[in-house]
């Protein structure tokens, strides 16, 4: 992955070739090796007026003529690659497939930003009449509130510990460590939701490679294999959904790829997971059956989250420390758990790690992507 933040001296074509080669160098594969490419990313036509990415990215790795395919499910564009990518080849259509995500975002006002990414939910039902994403969260967060007693400072307690991960994490955002007082202080977005309760707005581009086991064990003594991968669907307007405390999609996905890879979530040592706004790692790690139906804050509050405790929750920072190019994220959720499979997870390495987990949201849940993944040597 490339380094997250606002990267005003490279353009989207450099960052991904940035994270692309250096996949590629990783896994020791040259470019005549790669069948095909799946890329992820969300809004590029709105944020730098360019469409057609895949293929220009393709060719600007030297990549042509092979088929470069784009795919676009909001936040989740890059776990939605991720998961295409993996049934290319497990079909056993594509052999060695490179995937990708990349997201510009700093080159527009917060508010053409805003704009953009409000596309993800319904245009016409809420970004029309300003439900803005961190206005859609904050609905979340107060019906979370009222049902649970979910607190502020419950929330803060997930940007406290993300940014702790971050700061470990060289290609983060913000390498810093933030106090509870620091998210407690920070100016209001939408209520209850205050900045530190946010995600950045970022640049930057992940990538990895793709091939069958027994081939991937021919290239590297460490290979991650993923076991499952598993995506749903809902509403994209919250009006329409049942609830506005848990994610359907997210639920339905994680039980399909529980199933699909014959684990439990207590199986589970690292994962990461869509922490967009504070609350939504608090719903995750509920909907993801780490903790009960209420209990996520509380949680996030006693440390059983922190590096290295019940279970390691965003070691890279999350979307709120490493950063959140939109496009990117789920791709950079795969790499980071690559990494802690491998026991190249540096200072914020899980002791341990075997089985780890991403979990990658679209919009306000109206996606949801979630894949297992697990040391294979
Ligand atoms: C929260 C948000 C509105 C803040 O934007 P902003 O008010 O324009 O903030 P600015 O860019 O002026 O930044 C002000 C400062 O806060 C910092 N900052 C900005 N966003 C931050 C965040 N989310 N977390 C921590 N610090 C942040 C900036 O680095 C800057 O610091 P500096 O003064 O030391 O340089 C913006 O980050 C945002 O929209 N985030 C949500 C993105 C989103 O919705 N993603 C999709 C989710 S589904």
């Amino acid at each position: 992955m490339t380094k997250f933040g606002e990267r005003w001296n490279a353009g989207l074509r450099e960052l991904i070739a940035e994270a692309g080669v250096n996949a590629m160098k990783d896994a020791g594969i040259p470019g005549e090796q790669i069948d095909a490419l799946y890329g992820g990313t969300m809004a590029s036509g709105s944020l730098i007026g360019q469409e057609h990415i895949t293929a220009l990215i393709a060719d600007y790795m030297g990549l042509n003529p092979i088929p470069a395919t784009r795919v676009e499910a909001a936040c989740a564009s890059g776990g939605v690659a991720l998961r295409t990518a993996y049934m290319a080849v497990a079909s056993g259509l594509h052999d060695t497939v490179v995937v990708g995500g990349v997201e510009k975002m700093t080159d527009v006002s917060t508010g053409d930003a805003t704009i953009a990414l409000g596309g993800a939910g319904d245009q016409e039902w809420e970004l029309f009449n300003g439900a803005t994403f961190p206005a859609l969260y904050a609905l979340a967060a107060r019906r979370h509130m009222f049902e649970y007693g979910t607190t502020e400072e419950q929330m803060a307690a997930v940007a406290v510990k993300n940014h702790a991960n971050a700061a470990k994490n060289p290609f983060a955002q913000f390498t810093k460590e933030i106090t509870l007082e620091t998210v407690m202080n920070s100016k209001v977005i939408a209520d209850p939701l205050k900045l530190m309760d946010c995600s950045p707005i970022s640049d930057g581009a992940a990538a990895v490679i793709l091939m069958p086991l027994d081939k991937a064990k021919e290239h590297t003594d460490k290979p991650v294999e993923i076991v499952a991968s598993a995506q749903a669907s809902d509403t994209l307007a919250l009006q329409s959904r049942k609830s506005l405390t848990s994610l359907r999609a997210t639920q339905v996905a994680a039980e399909k790829a529980y199933r699909l890879a014959g684990i439990k979530p207590s199986d589970v040592n690292v994962c990461e997971v869509h922490d967009c706004f504070t609350i939504a790692e608090i719903l995750a790690i509920e909907d993801l059956g780490f903790f009960k139906k209420g209990e996520g804050g509380k949680a996030t509050e006693e440390g059983e989250t922190a590096l290295n405790s019940r279970i390691s929750v965003n070691t890279s920072g999350g979307l709120k420390g490493c950063g959140h190019p939109v496009g990117a994220t789920g791709v950079k959720q795969a790499v980071e758990i690559a990494w802690q499979l491998r026991g190249d997870g540096g200072r914020r390495q899980v002791k341990d790690a075997r089985i780890g987990m991403t979990h990658n949201v679209g919009g306000s849940g109206a996606t949801a992507v979630v894949s297992v993944m697990r040391r294979a040597d």
